[in-house]
C-alpha cells in the first residue's frame, strides 16, 4: 500500500490506530500478501542487552547544559535544585541507564576542580566551542560561550541520580595530567572523611561517594582531543590508568577509539597497547560514527556541506539512513580488529556518540550551537541504529545519543518554559522494553529501497529489526526506512507458540513530521489493537517511514 492510501484509510477511521487494528487483525497468512518476512529464532540467543545501550549524552555545548538541563534554582521554569523538571519526568520514564559528561571535545578542555565548592564562587572560563564556526553572528554572551560552572560535579551526579542513571565521566587528556584524573577519581568515589577531596564533595552537598564506574580516558583522541598519533594515545592511556585508585570499585575505562571506519586507529592502538600487557585495563573501546547528507558529493571535512534537518528531498531520507545504517559493519569490522589482538574479546565496543547531524538552521534558539529540529527521518535512524546494538549485543556494551538536548540528535528541544519531546524520545520509550532482556537472533528478508542521489545509484537495507526475550516477553521492533510503501511481514516464531501480542507504532503525517512547541504532540505512538497469531506465525503491516514494538507474549 502506497504510503497516502495507507495515511487516507487511517484518518478515514479517525485514527490511525483503526487502521492498525485491521492489519494486525488480519493473522492468517492466506488472507495476505506479504513483501517481506521476519523469522524469530528463540533457541538462537545473542547476549544480554546492556541497559547502558540506551544511553545518553550531555556535553557543555551550546543549549545543552545552560538552558537546557540546567536552569538554576532561581529560576521560573520548573526545577528540582536547578535541574529542569520536565527534562527529569521524560527522562525517569525511558529510564536513561547512563549520561556521559562533560563532553565530547569540551571534555579534554575541562578542569573539573572549577565545577566544585560554592556556587556563587566558581570562576567563569571560555568555553571550548567559543569560537565554532557554526554560531550564528548575532549570539549573545552567556554560559555557553563563557561558562560559569554552575553545572559541574555534584550537579551532574544529582541530576543522575534524579533520573535514574549511572554517570560516565570523561576525563581530560589533552590539557590536564593524570594526577588531575585520578584525584577527579579520588573526589567522586573516596569513602566520607578519607580525604579532603571526600570532605569536599559532602560540602558541596554529598557525603557519599557517587561510585562512578565508567570513566572515559579523554574524547576523540585522534582530533579535538589531542591529535594523538594511535600510538602517542596508547602511552597516554596507560600512563592515565596505571594505578587509579579503586575504593572499592571496579572502574571500566574507556578508550578514545576510532572515527567512523578508521581501522588503522583500532589496529595501531591495541597493538601498542598489548605490547605493554595492558589492554587489561581497558573496559570499553568508544566508536563516534555520525551521519549526515553531503551536497554534491562527498567529502571527508565534517564542516563541509550537510543537509538540511527539516526540508530534504527523498534521496537525501535514503542516503542519511544509508549512512546511519553503516553502524552494522562498523561494529563487525572494529570487533574483528580488536579480535586480532584481544582474541578472548575481554573489550567490548562503546558507541558513545551516534546520531544525525544537519547544517545550522532549524535550532529553536540562537545560542543552541550543533541544535537542529528532529524529524520521523531521525526516529527511523534511531530505530534501525537500536536494532543493530540490539543485535549486536554481544559486542557492543554501551551507546550514547549525541546530544541529551538542544543538539544534533536530540530526544528533546527546551527554550525558557517550553519543553518538546522529539520522536526520537519516543523511540527511545518504546525500545526501553529491551533493557536487560536477551537479545535473539533474527533473519529479515524485506525489498530494499533504491533511490539515486547526485546522479549515483543506491540502495538501503528494507525493514530493520531485532528482538528480544525476557521470561515470556519476547519484544520485535522493527523500522521501515521506506519512505513511500508499507511493508508487509510474515513474522515467524521460531521454537514457541505465540499467546497474545500488543504493538505501538510511530508514523507521522509525512516524512518530515516532526514535533514543536506549536504541534509538541505531532508525532506521538500510538497503541495498536491486542492480536494473536496462531502457530508460532502471523503478518504484520509496517506502514511508511515508521518504527513499530510488538509485544508478544509466549505460550
Ligand atoms: O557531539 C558534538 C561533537 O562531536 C563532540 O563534542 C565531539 O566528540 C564530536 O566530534
Amino acid at each position: 500500500m502506497k504510503r497516502r492510501q495507507f495515511l487516507e484509510s487511517a484518518l478515514a477511521a479517525s485514527t490511525i490506530v483503526l487502521s492498525h487494528r485491521a492489519s494486525v487483525g488480519s493473522t492468517s497468512r492466506q488472507s495476505r500478501s506479504t513483501d517481506s518476512r521476519i523469522e524469530v529464532l528463540l533457541n538462537e540467543p545473542v547476549g544480554k542487552i546492556n541497559p547502558e545501550i540506551y544511553g545518553h549524552f550531555a556535553e557543555h555545548l551550546g543549549g545543552v547544559v545552560y538552558g537546557g538541563i540546567w536552569v538554576g534554582e532561581a529560576s521560573k521554569i520548573p526545577n528540582v535544585g536547578g535541574i529542569r523538571k520536565s527534562l527529569i519526568d521524560a527522562l525517569q520514564r525511558i529510564k536513561p541507564s547512563v549520561v556521559r559528561w562533560p563532553g565530547g571535545c569540551f571534555a579534554d578542555s575541562y578542569n573539573w576542580h572549577d565545577g566544585i565548592g560554592a556556587r556563587n564562587q566558581r570562576p567563569r572560563r571560555t568555553n571550548f566551542w567559543r569560537d565554532a564556526g557554526e554560531w550564528p553572528k548575532d549570539v549573545p554572551d552567556g554560559p555557553w560561550n563563557y561558562d560559569t560552572n554552575q553545572f559541574g560535579t555534584n550537579e551532574f551526579m544529582r541530576f543522575c541520580r534524579l533520573v535514574g542513571a549511572q554517570p560516565y565521566v570523561a576525563a581530560n587528556v589533552r590539557s590536564l595530567t593524570a594526577r588531575d584524573f585520578y584525584e577527579w577519581v579520588e573526589y567522586c568515589n573516596s569513602p566520607p572523611g578519607t580525604t579532603t577531596l571526600a570532605d569536599m564533595r559532602a560540602t558541596g552537598g554529598d557525603r557519599e561517594p557517587f561510585k562512578v564506574r565508567y570513566w572515559g580516558v579523554g574524547n576523540e583522541s585522534w582530533g579535538c582531543g589531542g591529535n594523538f598519533t594511535p600510538e602517542e594515545y596508547a602511552a597516554e592511556y596507560r600512563r592515565f590508568t596505571e594505578w587509579v585508585p579503586r575504593y572499592g570499585i571496579d572502574p571500566a575505562f574507556i578508550g578514545a577509539g576510532p572515527n567512523s571506519g578508521d581501522l588503522d586507529w583500532s589496529r595501531r592502538f591495541f597493538t601498542k597497547m598489548n605490547e605493554r600487557r595492558a589492554l587489561g585495563r581497558m573496559w570499553g573501546w568508544a566508536l563516534h560514527h555520525y551521519s549526515w547528507n553531503v551536497s554534491g558529493g562527498r567529502t571527508t571535512d565534517w564542516r563541509q556541506g550537510k543537509g538540511d534537518a527539516l526540508n530534504y528531498p527523498i534521496d537525501e531520507w535514503y542516503e542519511l539512513l544509508r549512512e546511519a545504517d553503516r553502524m552494522e559493519s562498523l561494529i563487525t569490522e572494529h570487533w574483528s580488529v580488536m579480535g586480532e589482538i584481544d582474541r578472548q574479546h575481554r573489550v567490548k565496543l562503546v558507541v558513545d556518540e551516534w546520531g544525525a547531524w544537519y547544517r545550522p538552521g532549524t535550532e529553536i534558539h540562537n545560542t543552541h550551537l550543533l541544535g537542529q529540529q528532529s524529524t520521523m527521518r531521525d526516529a527511523v535512524l534511531a530505530g534501525l541504529t537500536l536494532n543493530t546494538f540490539n543485535r549486536n549485543a554481544e559486542k557492543v556494551a554501551m551507546a550514547n545519543v549525541a546530544q541529551l538536548i538542544n543538539c544534533l540528535q536530540s530526544l528533546f528541544l527546551a527554550n525558557e518554559d517550553k519543553f518538546v519531546t522529539t520522536p526520537t524520545f519516543h523511540v527511545f520509550d518504546m525500545y526501553s522494553a529491551h533493557q536487560g532482556a536477551q537479545s535473539i537472533r533474527t533473519i529479515c528478508s524485506s525489498p530494499r529501497p533504491s533511490y539515486t542521489r547526485n546522479g549515483q545509484p543506491g540502495d538501503i537495507r528494507g525493514l530493520s529489526e531485532s528482538a528480544s526475550l525476557s521470561d515470556k516477553r519476547l519484544v520485535l521492533t522493527v523500522a521501515n526506512p521506506e519512505a513511500v510503501q508499507s511493508r508487509v511481514a510474515e513474522i515467524v516464531i521460531r521454537g514457541a507458540q505465540v499467546k497474545s501480542t500488543t504493538g505501538t507504532v510511530l508514523a507521522g503525517k509525512d516524512i518530515h513530521a516532526h514535533n514543536s512547541a506549536e504541534q509538541p504532540d505531532a508525532v506521538r505512538p500510538v497503541v495498536m489493537q491486542t492480536v494473536s497469531g496462531r502457530g508460532g506465525t502471523f503478518v504484520h503491516e509496517f506502514p511508511p517511514a515508521s518504527v513499530t514494538k510488538l509485544q508478544i507474549i509466549l505460550e
